[in-house]
């Protein structure tokens, strides 16, 4: 099979109509995706064995969590070289392969930058171990003298987000900052010499060919330049709360991303950033990416939204006003690889810590039935509403959370961190399932799984799907088919009246969407049925369906 590339041509001045905004972007996590090698974690060969299938999803690009040379204390979020393959996921070779296939496709391909900290086992830190207070070395992180008589307390009350102090203390008295895991030492971004390491990371990554960065902590490589204590939240994740802390949302992060898009602007092709910024609310978030600054920004607060019609409604009109304004797409995403899969935690009963996970001790526990349809509905409106949107893998198999991981297996620093208080993130980073009646489901050919898979798995297993129109699959196969053929991405939304509130109806084009977020059924419009969420009969929609409708 010859397949023509669809690129953009490059240099094409295309402002306005730039692939970034209203690209359907799919999250490999390259661990968990498909490993060639057989060794149990995940590849880039794999990735590249595995590219028809995206194709054949209707995916327009991919976005690949680290892949970098890490001792994967943060399963590669802490980066020993930026500039090199981890030898787990393969080499700079693998890499190129998988680059030029993918483009060879017509699918793009970001990558994740981490900036605000590096691996403890970095040169960097390990040569500022070694040279000692006051030294040059020591300034690019964040080292200082401890309080109390003998500076035997932190420099402060700040906290890691994985639980415990963000400051640890080094044989010679003095302390250094970790906003996550001890091994994850934060950069000083007033040091000039980190900005010229990153530009010339990004140029590196660039020069490569790829489409963009996902950047990570956005919002996070500034610090109040007075360290200062600050009222504690009780959830100390990254950002949000009642308490935004002195670290997250400094307005001097915004200099680091106008001089990443003078970058980006040197080359051709509509590179872009976007940023992973958990901030409160969508006009904050909206702030990193105005014009001459990032080019997306995650909507967590869509992310976070219940299932609850109002809800929906006011995030959606909120994103479809502060992102435009500022230049920018607005952008959509349900599920990702630090939180609970959208096909349990729109079934949960009750809240927990967004990293928090389920585990066999949770009193939070989702009916998966109920957890995969109100997925596949609160999907099938995601994939109508104007902008880019976000897949993370697996969710195109309907794939729950892993509920039942024994601790032994257990891998996030989360868990370790808060001595098992919080379960973290390695539910949703289970090794998805290719193949029902295969070793490790076809992950790999060895049976070998960095995380077991569960045994229901087998039934969502991708090639169980193939066959069976009512499946996942399907729909997110017909979803971003219809998408790309009435051209929502590049739309605009209109909200319908004459419904009752627990129902969202709204047009996008051509096509009609109504959303049944009540326990009773809905009179539908008339209109010629595109695609349903789950199958239904007769004129009314059933509860937690949704559906796209062609006005007659
Ligand atoms: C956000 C990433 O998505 C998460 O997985 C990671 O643990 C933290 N940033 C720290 O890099």
């Amino acid at each position: 099979m010859t397949i023509a590339s669809t690129l953009a041509p490059i240099g094409e001045n295309r402002i306005g109509a730039e692939w970034w905004r209203s690209a359907v972007i799919y999250q490999v996590y390259p661990r968990s995706f498909a490993d060639a090698n057989g060794d149990g974690i995940g590849d880039l060969a794999g990735i590249t064995a595995h590219l028809d299938d995206l194709v054949s999803l209707g995916v327009d690009a991919i976005w690949l969590s680290p892949f970098y040379t890490s001792p994967q204390n943060d399963a590669g979020y802490d980066v020993a070289d930026y500039c090199d393959i981890d030898p787990r996921f393969g080499t700079l070779a693998d890499f190129d392969r998988m680059l030029a296939a993918a483009h060879a496709r017509g699918i793009r391909v970001v990558v994740d930058l981490v900036p605000n900290h590096s691996s403890s086992e970095h040169e960097w830190f390990q040569q500022a171990l070694a040279a000692g207070p006051g030294s040059a070395e020591r300034a690019r992180y964040l080292f200082r003298d401890g309080t109390g008589e003998n500076g035997e307390l932190p420099p402060n009350n700040w906290q890691s987000v994985f639980g415990g102090p963000a400051w640890t203390r080094v044989a010679d008295g003095q302390w250094y900052l970790h906003l996550f895991d001890v091994t994850q030492p934060d950069f000083d971004w007033n040091n000039p010499e980190v900005h010229e390491f990153f530009t010339n990371v990004l140029r590196f990554w660039l020069d490569r060919g790829v489409d963009g960065f996902r950047v990570d902590v956005a919002h996070g490589l500034v610090k109040h330049e007075d360290l200062p204590d600050h009222e504690l939240s009780d959830d100390p994740a990254m950002g949000g709360g009642e308490h935004v802390a002195p670290y997250w949302g400094q307005e001097a992060v915004h200099d680091i991303y106008r001089e990443w898009n003078a970058v980006l602007r040197e080359y051709d092709g509509d590179r872009a950033l976007c940023a992973e910024a958990w901030l409160p609310t969508v006009d904050e978030t909206a702030l990193w990416v105005r014009q001459d600054e990032m080019h997306q920004a995650f909507n967590f607060p869509y992310l976070t939204t219940k299932w609850d019609a109002d809800d929906l409604r006011a995030v959606i009109s909120e994103s479809l006003r502060a992102y435009p304004a500022v230049g920018a797409p607005a952008t959509w995403v349900l599920s990702n690889h630090d939180v609970i899969r959208h096909a349990s935690r729109l079934a949960l009963t009750e809240d927990t810590a967004r990293d928090g996970g389920i585990g066999p001790r949770s009193t939070a526990r989702p009916i998966p039935e109920l957890g995969l349809r109100r997925a596949r509905a609160a999907t099938t409106l995601m994939l109508a509403l104007p902008g880019s949107a976000y897949l993370y893998q697996g969710e195109e198999l309907g794939l729950p959370e892993a509920t039942d991981l024994p601790d032994e297996v257990r891998q996030d620093p989360t868990w370790f961190r808060t001595d098992g208080e919080r379960y973290g993130r390695d539910g949703c980073r289970v090794p998805i399932p290719w193949v029902a009646d295969a070793p490790a489901y076809g992950f790999n050919e060895t049976g070998a799984s960095w995380l077991p898979q569960p045994a229901e798995w087998a039934a969502l297993a991708r090639d169980a799907q193939e066959g069976d129109p009512a499946s996942t699959l399907w729909l997110y196969r017909t979803l971003l088919a219809n998408r790309r053929q009435y051209d929502l991405g590049a739309g605009s939304l209109e909200w319908l009246d004459g419904f009752r509130d627990d129902v969202i109806a709204v047009r996008n084009g051509a096509v009609t969407v109504v959303v049944n977020l009540g326990s009773e059924p809905v009179a539908l419009p008339s209109g010629t049925l595109v695609v349903a969420s789950s199958a239904f009969e007769g004129a009314e929609l059933p509860a937690d369906t949704a559906v796209w409708l062609l006005a007659d």
